[in-house]
């Protein structure tokens, strides 16, 4: 659809971000609706609206408050052959990719940075049906690092419940709500085996992967979810009845369960279990003592005062996702600026 016409760009710092008007915004949002709508292979088109919002979160998730020589976040920059990125570097953001042809031919007089929250914020619209429009908060002004080394080491390690208090608490600087809200972006898109070795939606099928909602959060609470892969480094969790090939990450579950402590694994989130050692032991959901108790009350509190995979009610989701990704695209960012009617 966006055919290339130069050969791929090196990444250069942009010193002075071009000014964003509200009509480049508005199309950007309507030339990635157009290149989903031409995707008509449905994993695919779920890869290619999650992959956007997950670049964008690659960007924030390596902001280090602590560390004022490096201190990246929204900058343009992911390392591209960090394994953590390989499935962005794949089908997002390479030489042959979509998006990174939209943004060359039409967009690249702004900064990476920007154009890469004004898509994911286009995703998010359009997959939560116009629900959840960021238009009015949207922020330019972001600058383009010409390298990062190091940052991929930053991002989370599925595999580890510390790690979401480590980068988003920790180092961000951002509160357990954020952290919980911000990782229910798992609402979209799916693990893949030959990107990140975790392989499934978070959600009932891919159709429903493409959908902005609060779903992410009954599906934690309300599933016997059981550990897959015990030993390797992929391990997670899923749920085998499942026709469709189902995942939930270590650190998805860390957010309800206290399953950091191998007295309690394997283990079983509910009980229909189909591996009769993991059905025999329920996990333990955190105890209010423990480190993360805030991270399960915000669960719960998205659910709205609903039982897990009864009413789906999107309000409490959808009132605090705005703040929690304001602050986090902005992080560490000072003198950004709303969209202009004329630059
Ligand atoms: C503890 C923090 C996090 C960890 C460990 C994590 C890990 C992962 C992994 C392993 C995948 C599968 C990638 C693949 O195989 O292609 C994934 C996908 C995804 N992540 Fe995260 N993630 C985290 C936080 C976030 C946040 C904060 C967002 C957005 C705000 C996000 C958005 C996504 C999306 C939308 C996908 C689906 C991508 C696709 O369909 O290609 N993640 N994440």
């Amino acid at each position: 659809m966006f055919e290339r016409r130069n050969a791929p760009t090196t990444p250069s710092p942009t010193s002075n971000p071009a000014c964003v008007t509200l009509k480049t915004y508005d199309t950007i949002d309507k030339d990635i609706e157009k290149i989903s709508k031409g995707i008509t292979d449905v994993k695919s088109r779920g890869r290619f609206l999650g992959g956007i919002v997950r670049l964008v979160a690659h960007d924030f998730m390596d902001y280090d408050r602590n560390n004022s020589t490096h201190p990246f976040g929204p900058d343009g920059c992911f390392n591209a052959t960090h394994p953590a990125n390989r499935g962005i570097a794949s089908i997002i953001w390479c030489t042959t990719c979509e998006l990174t042809l939209l943004y060359e031919q039409k967009y690249s007089h702004m900064s990476k940075a920007d154009f890469w929250v004004a898509a994911a914020n286009a995703v998010i619209r359009q997959t939560s049906l116009g629900a959840l429009d960021l238009r009015s908060t949207y922020k330019w002004g972001r600058k383009d690092a010409a390298s990062c080394p190091g940052a991929g080491s930053r991002i989370p390690n599925a595999a580890g419940c510390g790690s979401v208090e480590g980068v988003f608490l920790t180092r961000m600087g951002l509160t357990w709500k954020d952290a919980v809200v911000l990782i229910g972006a798992h609402t979209l898109g799916r693990g893949n085996s030959e990107f990140s070795g975790h392989d499934g939606t978070w959600k009932d099928t891919e159709e429903d992967a493409q959908v902005f909602d609060s779903q992410f959060f009954h599906e934690v609470l309300g599933n016997s979810w059981e550990p897959r892969n015990a030993g390797l480094r992929n391990q997670d969790w899923t749920i085998p009845t499942d026709p469709n090939t189902r995942l939930m990450l270590n650190t998805d579950l860390c957010l309800v369960y206290d399953i950091d402590d191998a007295n309690t694994m394997p283990c079983c989130t509910g009980d229909s279990c189909v591996d009769v050692i993991a059905a025999a032991t329920r996990c333990p959901v955190l105890a209010s003592s423990h480190a993360r108790y805030e991270a399960y009350e915000t669960v719960q509190q998205m659910l709205g005062g609903d039982e897990p995979n009864t009413n789906i009610n999107d309000a409490p989701f959808f009132t605090e996702f705005p703040e929690s990704w304001n602050k986090a695209t902005t992080i560490g960012l000072l003198n950004l600026s709303l969209l202009k009617d004329t630059c």
